[in-house]
């Protein structure tokens, strides 16, 4: 069986665009795949975090993983930093990367402009993403699109040291969905949806209330023309509208076109109001349900135990290709 492993970090606000381009991927692939899903702590405190809030957003995500559908029975799910082998094995990669490619990091560059000096986790990010992937011999590493150049990057250093010392990495490949992959922000279309705009109206979260959805739907950015088309350069509003309602609704945009057809941008955005408020009913209902469970806790020390002792057997091949240790 190929390995798939992905990761979230746990900063709070999970939203659409992170069910619809990663999510949803992780569900589907754990019938005939071996999963692991971690929440990937150690990224978030790549800027400042309070450590209560941390706590409770890495309980949260890990809530929200089983909510959307994750079963811990296919798929190990567990915390980064109950895994030493992530900052183990980030270490040597830092030590085979370089500083030209690590600033040519499309992520790094929006966070640190504009600013004389940024923290050097910010910087080594992707290098640590790269270890996540590396030290579990994943095959497989579903993400949305903005993923695509960390990606690369840990492609990249598994050839360079596959070449340098004995082959000791598998190299993975990305999957990215065909719809999905990249949703944009409610408010511009232009710019992705993300956790972290201030505007609240831009995101729709897994755990916002119906009340919330709809005014953030009906408030979405369109355009003048009226009518109900797939066409992302001139109608990138629409185009995302349309996009999340074929994802989450199962009918194809084609469909959605005719249904549509001679109908205005008020009658379109209330259908999806109420498509998005059934679609996220029952992973909120069970997100309620098992938040504060003991059986979350559980799932959670299973999986450090398990991913632990796969991480384990990489780093010891790790160290013997490298000739590190006695
Ligand atoms: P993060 O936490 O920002 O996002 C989690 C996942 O959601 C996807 N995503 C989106 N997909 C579609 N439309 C959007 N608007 C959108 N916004 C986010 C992301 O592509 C991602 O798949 N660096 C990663 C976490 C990570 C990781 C890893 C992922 C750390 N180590 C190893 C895979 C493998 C991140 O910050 O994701």
């Amino acid at each position: 069986m190929k390995r798939v492993f992905s990761g979230v970090q746990p900063t709070g606000n999970i939203h659409l665009g992170n069910y619809l381009g990663a999510l949803k991927q992780f569900v589907e692939l754990q019938d005939d795949h071996e999963c692991l899903y971690c929440i990937v702590d150690l990224h978030a405190i790549t800027v400042p975090q309070d450590p209560k809030a941390l706590r409770e957003h890495i309980l949260d995500v890990a809530a929200l993983y089983l909510a959307v559908g994750i079963d811990p029975k296919k798929s190990i799910v567990f915390v980064q930093s109950d895994v030493s082998g992530h900052s183990e094995l980030s270490w040597v990669l830092t030590c085979n990367s370089y500083t030209g490619e690590l600033s040519r990091m499309t992520q790094f560059k929006d966070k640190s402009k504009n600013k004389e000096s940024a923290p050097t986790g910010l910087f080594t990010y992707p290098v640590l993403m790269a270890a996540d992937i590396l030290l579990y011999d994943t095959d497989i590493v579903p993400v949305g699109n903005d993923q695509k150049q960390h990606i690369e990057l840990c492609r990249d250093l598994a050839i360079r040291i596959n070449g340098k010392y004995k082959d000791t990495f598998v190299v993975p490949d990305g999957r990215f969905l065909k719809a999905g992959a990249r949703i944009m922000a409610l408010d511009d279309p232009t710019k992705k949806m993300s956790k972290s705009a201030e505007n609240i109206h831009s995101r729709i979260s897994l755990l916002d209330e119906p009340s919330k959805i709809k005014k953030s739907i009906m408030k979405a950015t369109t355009d003048s023309e009226g009518i109900i088309r797939y066409d992302v350069e001139n109608k990138p509003g629409i185009s995302n509208l349309l996009t999340i309602y074929s994802v989450l609704s199962g009918i194809s945009i084609e469909d959605l076109e005719k249904k549509y057809e001679g109908k205005g941008y008020g009658d379109f955005k209330k259908d999806l109001v109420e498509v998005t408020v059934n679609a996220l009913a029952p992973i909120k209902a069970r997100y309620e349900e098992i938040r504060h469970s003991q059986e979350l806790l559980d799932v959670l020390e299973e999986g450090a135990q398990k991913a632990d002792a796969i991480a384990k057997k990489t780093m010891a091949r790790v160290k013997e290709n490298f000739g590190l240790g006695r």
